[in-house]
């Protein structure tokens, strides 16, 4: 099959790839890097769907490369993912996403008691601790596609994680920090819930930070939603 690979800094590079035995696409580029190409840059840690560090985008759609099958296609395209600048090839720079998780203190406070975890919050809080930190929400999020005030969904992702959780003995910095990443400004495309590797719902859980800030009177603008019965 033919590979076109985008490589940086904007060369696409086309490869004669016999593909037989490849299972996922992350085996592909392992084949074309060992046996055609040692000089190809792409991440991959695990290759189990967890790390986070293989996304990329296969014909114009953002995947785990590790956890995605080698298309039956005569030719594909694969390319960085969008909205994180390129350090070379498909590796993309991740550490924008570690340090704002540090500039806006998303992490546990654990509280000093060990408290168990029930299953019903285990269930609340399913969608959230499954990330994987692989910023594909963020990739296609429209908002983040220029300079903004919004936090975007992975870091809200993570963030909900630790505001229900009631390990969590300092709710109220989590809930700052909800406040300050701007939830209120999504505007519900859904582009990221459709996009995640992980079938997490960052959307949702938007969705219900801004219910939880308007609780706590920390979100001025009135809840209610987009009304399509109105038209
Ligand atoms: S739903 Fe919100 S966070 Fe998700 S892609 Fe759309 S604007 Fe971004
Ligand atoms: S929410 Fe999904 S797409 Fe976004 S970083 Fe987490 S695992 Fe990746
Ligand atoms: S290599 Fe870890 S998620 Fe793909």
């Amino acid at each position: 099959m033919k590979v076109y690979i985008n490589r940086y800094p904007s060369r696409v590079q086309e490869f004669e790839v016999n593909a037989e035995g490849c299972v996922s696409l992350l085996d592909l580029l392992y084949r074309i890097r060992e046996e055609m190409d040692p000089s190809l840059a792409f991440r991959s840690m695990c290759r189990a769907g967890i790390c986070g560090t293989c996304a990329v985008k296969l014909n114009g759609k953002p995947v785990l490369a590790c956890s995605i099958k080698v298309p039956q296609e005569e030719s594909i395209l694969i390319e960085p993912i969008g909205g994180y600048r390129v350090i070379k090839d498909l590796v993309v720079e991740h550490e924008d996403i570690y340090q704002k998780l540090r500039d806006f203190k998303i992490w546990l406070r654990p509280s000093d008691e060990n408290s168990p975890i029930s299953e019903a919050v285990n269930l609340k809080t399913w969608g959230s601790w499954e990330c994987i930190l692989c910023g594909i929400c963020d990739s296609v999020c429209p908002l983040l596609q220029a300079p903004s005030d919004f936090g975007g969904p992975v870091l809200l992702t993570r963030a909900h994680k630790h505001a229900v959780d009631p390990r969590n003995k300092d709710s109220q910095s989590i809930l700052g920090s909800i406040q300050s990443l701007k939830p209120d400004l999504c505007t519900h495309c859904m582009n990221c819930s459709y996009s995640c590797p992980k079938r997490l719902m960052p959307e949702s859980l938007i969705r219900e930070e801004e219910g939880i800030l308007s609780e706590k009177g920390l979100l001025q603008r009135p809840l209610g939603g987009f009304d399509f019965l109105s038209f």
